[in-house]
């Protein structure tokens, strides 16, 4: 089934041609009440859209083509755990893992919920344990740092959300992410630290990550340096499926909290994957996050699609990519405390829509996932934005502004969120030659000096941009936040028609590298890659001190 052949992407081609030299200023013109009209809000979370390229008409269409292609079904179908990652045989139950309800939910006609609820106990009894230093170091010393080792999934949206709700952490608990097998991410993580008040989380859904292991491993190696095998229990618990490779890396399962293979890696910070954040933040405070992805979650489920904010999201997404052939989105977060909100959104958005078949294994003759990027403001405004205003690629902007800051800098956060709305109104706006030559001649600009200048300083602007305003960035809003891009992907997948839940793309490179390891020994014989790979093997022998 390809969205190409449905009446409404064929109607919205011609729409494009019809549309595409329209301006967002003349509308803006027009209409008094664009903004009002193009604004959606989910308790307190407000998306403005009107500053996308986009009629009203546009936005009927675009909601025509989300029903057309099914996806109210696949929205039902995802949260009653049908198994719609087909390719890996699973159900795709994050939305579950944050189910608030009394709801049941059911995989294979088994309710996972009291599984749920029972992971979600164990965590606040380990966490209270550690917090009020019941559960303690070898040494009798209360634990001061957690340690969380994992890659992806299990690294990205955990250190995010530490990140981001820094102000709300547990006093006296530090928290550190290692997730590179690049050993001097362990290296500089622990050498700051004490093994006698160091926990480590080891978080893997398979068990079998090589870098995972490998950074377990040393870091268990580190440990031994000061403390001794019997202590190992105290100072290393796992976050897995897999409860053999979890005991045979030498893990206690007692100490191992659980997880599901519906629970996808990079949808998995609801999950124990999320224990470093409830060891960081408090148990309670993890649980808000969850109340938050729930909210979004039933505002996703029971609202009318044109008033869905994934799905407006979603389907200006598709409308950028497919029919202005937009191939990337920034991302960029009013808030320094989001650093790595985009980080996460890459493996949430790129490993899940980055496919070139579809759920039938056709290939695919249209544009999917886009190249997600971005950095907080007002950082990007002194890099790249030179880009986004006058380069020549269309490139939407989601511009994510918190209002009121966790940190009293007042005048700070309003030069901050001035500089947020100011982007988006230039993208918008831009600056005609009239208004450039007016500028310069006021300046005393004039003759051929003003006409050399003139061309560099306009600004074609018309360029789309969303705001995502919120009030203050708690654990609620960031649940929210999150899960809204959550849907926001799995919507876009659904109209691409692709399996947002598999990553079969990452695994040729794993294996490669399982390969290439022992050859990069003196004496090992290299096997049969290309010659550039050869030569790149024995230089590493020849230059490795
Ligand atoms: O990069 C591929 C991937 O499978 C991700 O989807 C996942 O989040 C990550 O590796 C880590 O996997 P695991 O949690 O099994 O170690």
């Amino acid at each position: 089934m390809t969205p190409l052949n449905t009446s409404s992407w064929q109607s919205l081609a011609r729409h494009y041609n019809d549309l595409k030299s329209i301006s967002m200023r003349e509308q803006f013109a027009l209409d008094a009440k664009r903004s009002s009209r193009l604004s959606q809000e989910c308790d307190g979370l407000l998306l403005d859209y009107s500053k996308n390229r986009v009629t009203t008409e546009t936005v009927e269409k675009l909601m025509r083509l989300a029903e057309e292609v099914g996806l109210p079904k696949r929205i039902e179908q995802m949260f009653t755990g049908d198994m719609i990652n087909e390719t890996e045989g699973r159900a795709v139950l994050h939305t579950a893992l944050r189910n608030r309800s009394d709801e049941p939910v059911l995989v294979d006609g088994q309710d996972v919920m009291p599984k749920i609820r029972a992971v979600l106990a164990q965590m606040r009894v380990f966490c209270d344990r550690v917090h009020n230093g019941e559960w303690s170091g070898y040494t009798g010393k209360k634990i001061t740092d957690i340690v969380n080792i994992g890659i992806g999934g299990s690294d990205l949206g955990p250190a995010m959300i530490c990140d981001a709700l820094e102000p709300y952490g547990v006093e006296g608990v530090g928290v550190h992410f290692v997730s590179n097998v690049d050993g001097t991410d362990l290296s500089t993580t622990v050498d700051d630290l004490s093994a006698e008040t160091t926990l480590f989380v080891v978080a893997s859904k398979t068990f079998t990550t090589q870098e995972t292991l490998t950074n377990a491993e040393s870091a268990r190696d580190w440990f031994l340096e000061s403390a001794s095998q019997a202590d190992v229990a105290k100072h290393f618990v796992a976050v897995s499926t897999n409860a053999k490779a979890v005991s045979d890396f030498g893990i206690d399962t007692d100490n191992m909290f659980e997880i599901w293979d519906w629970v996808g890696g990079r949808y998995s910070l609801w999950s124990a994957i999320g224990l470093p954040i409830a060891l960081y933040l408090g148990m309670d405070n993890f649980e808000r996050l969850l109340e938050g992805g729930y909210t979004m979650d039933k505002h996703f489920r029971e609202q009318p699609l044109a008033e869905n904010m994934p799905v407006i999201m979603a389907m200006l997404g598709v409308w950028y990519v497919n029919f202005f052939d937009a191939a990337s989105q920034a991302v960029v977060p009013y808030d320094h405390s989001l650093g790595r909100f985009t980080s996460h959104l890459q493996q949430l958005d790129m490993e899940s829509n980055g496919k070139t078949v579809n759920r039938q294994g056709k290939r695919i003759s249209y544009e999917t996932g886009p190249v997600i990027w971005g950095t907080p403001g007002t950082n990007g405004q002194h890099a790249y934005f030179q880009l986004i205003h006058q380069g020549t690629q269309l490139i939407p902007v989601d511009f994510i502004l918190p209002v009121n800051s966790h940190y009293p800098e007042v005048e700070h956060q309003n030069i901050l969120l001035a500089n947020g709305l100011a982007q988006s109104e230039a993208l918008m706006k831009g600056k005609t030659a009239e208004e450039v030559r007016s500028e310069l001649i006021k300046k005393g600009y004039e003759g051929d000096a003003l006409d050399a200048l003139l061309p560099h300083k306009v600004f074609t602007g018309n360029r789309p941009s969303n705001t995502l305003m919120l009030p203050l960035l708690t654990p609620e809003m960031l649940g929210k936040l999150t899960a809204l891009y959550e849907h926001k992907v799995f919507v876009q997948g659904v109209v691409w028609n692709v399996n947002s839940f598999d990553q079969w793309g990452v695994e040729l490179g794993k294996q490669l590298a399982k390969e290439i390891s022992p050859e990069l020994e003196d004496d090992a014989t290299i096997s049969d890659h290309d010659s550039s790979t050869v030569g790149l093997i024995k230089k590493i022998r020849e230059l490795r001190t």
